[in-house]
């Protein structure tokens, strides 16, 4: 018999993503029984509201699945705690919907984003693991899987501009810090959690290089895309940047489709999407309708596309800006549409 209510599992909860997840359950009002929060031993007896309730965030162990008859599981720790806890979890009945890389690739996992390949989410049973992409695979697959149905892309050249709460809290408060230090003209400004210092400055790497010079967040953006639109055959070159923004990510993304088309053909494809909105009026006298950018995107739920133009460089040639909240459909809301999904379809 179908359920009223799910009991779900947090674990990350005092992260940026885990509260996000809880701020988008209550919005949405998803059908919450029991909700357990984990964290690490940092977090020990921190408490969090969640509906005027206030819940005590449990320290993550091997036993903290055990007889909670959990029915789902939002996980967003790091790839390494994921790949202990996420496997247990999964042991015991839930379905755990992760945001960490660590099974992304995974054969018997299904990578989703619903606007691309809901139908995947009914693979969840092989192993009880649903992976949320990467957060800026996700802003680029949504116009990327339009376009491709309609016009077939044959290759993809994307730029990024990633905002500090991509890569968590420690990376958003060295933001903070060394702006804070330098406008007080003081020194202390070494980096920590970044390569080099990220006030009033872009770094041209996420994470580490691989043998060919790429970083793992480029190889991720190939991967992934291919995985989720079912296509290797489309061509995927990546460069990803850090920049000195606290939300979302901006897109630079030039295709090559093999069919022509007509620019405002992909407007008007972009603008009938559910999830996407084109702001694109560059000539208009109101600043924030001109094209999107993160300062006015922070906090929505639409993948915003704008400057749609045509690259006269190649035959059929496209470029798009596209920005996205990294922390809501880059990561937590993604994953509640899934566990939405799967409550109405599955469980
Ligand atoms: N931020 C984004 O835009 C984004 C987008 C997509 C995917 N992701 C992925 O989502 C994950 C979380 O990102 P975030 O931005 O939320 O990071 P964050 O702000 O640094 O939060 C990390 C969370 O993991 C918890 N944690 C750390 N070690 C743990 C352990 N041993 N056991 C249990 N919990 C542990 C932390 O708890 P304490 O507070 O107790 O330390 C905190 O709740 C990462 O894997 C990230 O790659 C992030």
């Amino acid at each position: 018999m179908k359920k009223d209510r799910y009991n779900v599992g947090i674990v990350g909860a005092t992260g940026l993503v885990g509260r996000s997840f809880l701020e988008i359950l209550e919005q949405r009002n998803f059908p919450i029984g029991e909700l357990c929060l984990f964290a690490s031993e940092n977090s020990r007896g921190e408490v969090i509201q969640f509906k005027d309730v206030d819940y005590i965030v449990g320290v993550l162990n091997e036993n903290s699945f055990k007889k909670r008859k959990l029915d789902i599981v939002l996980s967003s720790p790091s790839a390494s705690v994921s790949a202990k806890y996420t496997p247990l979890a999964a042991r015991e009945g839930a379905v755990v919907i992760d945001n960490t890389s660590y099974f992304r690739m995974d054969s018997d996992v299904p990578l989703v984003v619903p606007e691309v390949n809901l139908g995947d989410i009914k693979y969840y049973g092989k192993k009880n693991i649903i992976s949320n992409p990467n957060c800026s695979t996700i802003q680029m697959v949504v116009p990327l899987k339009l376009i491709h149905d309609k016009y077939k892309i044959k290759r993809v050249v994307v730029s990024t501009y990633q905002s500090t709460s991509g890569a968590g809290k420690k990376v958003m408060d060295e933001l903070f810090h060394q702006t804070m230090m330098l406008m007080k003209a003081k020194d202390d400004i070494s980096p920590h959690e970044l390569p080099v210092q990220i006030a009033f400055n872009c770094i041209p790497q996420i994470d580490v290089f691989d043998e060919d010079r790429n970083t793992k967040e480029e190889i991720k953006m190939i991967e992934e895309t291919h995985k989720i639109m079912h296509d290797n055959s489309i061509g995927v070159s990546a460069t990803a940047v850090r920049v000195p923004v606290f939300f979302c990510h901006g897109e630079s993304v030039n295709i090559e489709t093999e069919k022509p088309f007509d620019v405002k053909d992909i407007v008007d494809l972009l603008s009938e999407a559910k999830g996407v909105k084109v702001t694109d009026d560059i000539f208009s006298e109101c600043k924030n309708k001109q094209y999107p950018y993160q300062a006015h995107v922070a906090g929505s739920d639409n993948i915003f596309v704008g400057r749609i133009r045509r690259d006269s460089s190649v035959p059929n040639g496209l470029n798009l800006w596209i920005v996205a909240d990294n922390i809501r459909k880059g990561a937590a809301l993604n994953a509640i549409q899934i566990a939405e999904i799967l409550i109405q379809k599955y469980l």
